[in-house]
């Protein structure tokens, strides 16, 4: 079965099957069926973060459980929203419900299940800043565990759920604590001109929804968003950096490191528009590898390795993807298969 629409990259590759879950005891089900034909399994969301090089060999299992439960006490909203949500859907329903706070992640593709994966952020919000728990069933034993907050280890496009329970899990449902408190979040590009005072969620979802649909590729161009992840390196080598490269951006961490921008050290590789086959660097935006036909991901693979050497030569930083890669047989490192 073609997986063309089940990956944002629009690769035209096939798995053994598709199968397609609406509840824990389906998804357990189906997962136990895959591997009773000695075949892998894969759980997947929407596909927009993922790089197929090759048709994939087994069960493609998408996790479709539904359902929004909403709590309330004098402090905060509380938000139990199955892994089958739709998480921009989800944005919507809350601001039409007139609970602020998930404003800031409009429009990033992808299911409510996959979001606390590599932790979603955007514009100055993470998910790591609203999320109370995951509910996670360990698909070997059906094994059902929650994980609060500091359990799921939390990071820059980083948990426990790409480390310790990376493979035979499948999150089911995720909570979230939106505060009554709400306080804009307006510290990145357009927001800075919105009004601290008297600016609403629905202004701020506005606006980020506009400066996303200008600067990311529409639905129609294959691409999977950041390609890379921006490096966090440590202060000694940044401050080598930005001596040779004063209008390098930057952003000090909170631990002491220092996050660069990997579109701009795309950018000043001068790789925008550069191609290999039907795979380039987008023209608005270097951190984003786009199909503009009928790339593979052998293709796309291919073009990220280049672009990786090409920055690690002139900046001597190594980018490590965002996006997960998947061979025949299942996920392979990412790494690993650019070198
Ligand atoms: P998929 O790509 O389907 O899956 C991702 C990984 O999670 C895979 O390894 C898959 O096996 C696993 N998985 C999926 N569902 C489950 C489950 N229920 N249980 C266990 N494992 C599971 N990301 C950001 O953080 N910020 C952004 O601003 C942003 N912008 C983007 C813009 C564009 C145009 C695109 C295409 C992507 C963008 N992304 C962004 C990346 C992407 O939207 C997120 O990573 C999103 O959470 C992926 O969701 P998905 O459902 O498509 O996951
Ligand atoms: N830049 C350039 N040239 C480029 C691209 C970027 O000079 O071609 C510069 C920009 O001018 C800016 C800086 O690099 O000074 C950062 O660029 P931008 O604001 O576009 O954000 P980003 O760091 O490239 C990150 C996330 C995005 C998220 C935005 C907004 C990562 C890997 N990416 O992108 O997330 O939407 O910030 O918060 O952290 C994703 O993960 O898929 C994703 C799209």
């Amino acid at each position: 079965m073609t997986l063309k629409p089940l990956n944002t990259f629009s690769l035209n590759v096939y798995a053994h099957q598709v199968v397609t879950a609406h509840s824990e005891n389906q998804l357990l089900m189906l997962w136990k069926h895959a591997l009773q034909i000695n075949r892998p399994a894969l759980l997947l969301g929407s596909g927009s973060n993922v790089l197929f090089l090759e048709n994939y060999t087994g069960t493609v299992l998408l996790n479709r459980i539904k359902g929004i439960v909403i709590r309330e006490d004098a402090e905060a909203w509380y938000l139990h929203v199955g892994a089958g949500e739709v998480w921009h859907d989800l944005v919507i329903y809350t601001l039409e419900r007139k609970i602020p706070g998930l404003e800031n992640l409009a429009l990033i593709p992808g299911y409510i299940g996959s979001a606390p994966i590599q932790n979603i952020g955007a514009y100055g919000v993470a998910l790591q800043d609203l999320c109370e728990y995951v509910d996670i069933i360990q698909l070997d034993h059906g094994t059902k565990l929650r994980l609060n907050a500091l359990e799921c280890q939390f990071g820059y496009r980083d948990s426990i759920f790409k480390h310790r329970y990376r493979e035979n899990v499948a999150i089911v449902a995720v909570g979230l604590r939106l505060s009554k408190f709400w306080r804009p979040v307006l510290n990145y590009g357009n927001l800075k001109q919105l009004d601290t005072h008297n600016v609403t969620p629905r202004q701020i979802f506005d606006t980020i929804c506009a400066m996303r649909r200008n600067k990311l590729p529409n639905s129609k161009t294959g691409n999977a968003g950041s390609f890379f992840k921006n490096p966090l390196i440590d202060t000694k080598t940044a401050a080598q950096l930005l001596a040779c490269y004063p209008d390098a951006p930057y952003s000090p961490q909170t631990n002491g490191g220092i996050k660069l921008a990997a579109g701009w050290l795309i950018d000043r590789c001068k790789l925008k528009g550069y191609q290999v086959g039907h795979a380039a660097v987008y023209e608005k935006q270097a951190l984003i590898l786009i199909n503009i036909g009928q790339a593979s991901g052998l293709e796309i693979a291919t073009l990220a390795k280049y672009v990786r050497y090409i920055v690690a030569d002139k900046f001597a930083i190594w980018l490590e993807p965002e996006v997960r890669f998947i061979g025949a047989e299942g996920e392979v490192d990412a790494i690993g298969a650019l070198l």
